[in-house]
């Protein structure tokens, strides 16, 4: 199968009717959406990733009244709604029954999110339906941020790419569960810790989520070919061979990036472990951010990254 990369959200939104699937930018990273409603659609998605099966996915919608359509909403998901959608933020709710099992691997409660990304908005809207989505890479590799990675790891396994702008954030949404109170975070991401607490007050932050809360974190994620090392200090990272990716001067490595802030540590981490896979590195040192505001998500991804096996 060809993969034809196309600017038209006519196009992508056509293609999707027809029960295909299409990989399209939000402000987060690339996703690979079918037709939430069309089983045969959605079974094409784990298909082209090589995602297992029992990894559940986002829905994506383009306005807050699709929302009560597919879940329950409670007061929580409410005020987390009003405050945060369009936006890099995702709620699970308890599913109602039109959302086919498939979507959500058989729980009894979906991911829903709205982008806030102005082509991913028109998109969503042309297609009508809402629209399951997990990231557009290959299971296992670090999510796509340009639709170059798109096109690098699904060319000939999807028809089409929508085209849009570098991802924003360049890291995956904040997963909430609202069918508890207090909520808890399941993945921590653009929206920070600190400020979902201003909204909603407590939320429990688990020291390892469950399988049975989230079977994604499972899975190793997020990962380049060369070894990830987290390390305190610029000075810990040492090799011709190796890089660096931190907020401080590195001259030890062959390849080193220096960011300003976690808000360009995320939107280049990425990016980053992917040029690092090019460039055949063999160890890629990063820098520990604090556990505090967008550093928790990165914490989290290095964490992710580091391990050597699935769990
Ligand atoms: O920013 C994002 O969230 C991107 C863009 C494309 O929207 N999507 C994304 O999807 O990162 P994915 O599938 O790579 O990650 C979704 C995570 C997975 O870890 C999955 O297990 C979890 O959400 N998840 C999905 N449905 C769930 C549910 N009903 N309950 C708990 N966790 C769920
Ligand atoms: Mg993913």
């Amino acid at each position: 199968m060809k993969t034809t990369v196309t600017a038209s959200i006519t196009t992508a939104s056509r293609e999707i009717l027809r029960g295909n699937l299409v990989a399209f930018p939000t402000e987060t990273v690339y996703g690979l959406g079918a037709n939430a409603f069309d089983k045969k659609a959605v079974a094409k998605i784990f298909k082209a990733k090589n995602r297992p099966v029992d990894n559940p996915m986002i829905v994506h919608v383009h306005k807050k009244g699709q929302i009560p359509q597919l879940g329950y909403v409670t007061a929580i998901a409410a005020k987390l709604i009003d405050n945060f959608f369009p936006g890099p933020l995702t709620i699970v709710l308890k599913k109602k029954q039109v959302v086919p099992k498939i979507v959500t691997a058989s729980l009894a409660t979906v991911c829903i999110r709205m982008p806030s990304l102005p082509i991913t908005r028109k998109f969503l809207k042309q297609c009508g339906v809402p629209v399951a989505a997990p990231s557009a890479n290959l299971s296992g590799k670090p999510s796509p941020t340009t639709w170059q990675h798109v096109l690098h790891d699904l060319n000939d396994r999807i028809p089409l790419i929508l085209k849009g702008p570098p991802c924003k954030h360049g890291i995956e949404s904040t997963v909430v569960d609202c069918t508890r109170n207090p909520p808890v975070l399941l993945r921590p991401g653009a929206v920070s810790l600190e400020e979902i607490k201003k909204v909603v007050g407590k939320v429990i932050v688990p020291k390892k989520v469950r399988k049975a809360l989230s079977p994604g974190v499972k899975y190793r994620h997020y990962s380049p070919k060369a070894r990830v090392v987290i390390v305190k200090k610029a000075g810990d990272a040492k090799g011709r061979k190796n890089a660096f990716i931190g907020m401080h001067h590195c001259n030890g490595v062959g390849f080193a990036v220096r960011v300003k802030n976690f808000a360009e540590y995320g939107k280049r981490l990425y990016w980053f472990f992917r040029k690092c896979d090019e460039l055949k590195v063999k160890t890629i040192y990063c820098e520990l951010p604090q556990l505090h505001g967008k550093g928790r998500a990165l914490v989290d991804r290095l964490k992710k990254a580091s391990r050597r096996s699935s769990y």
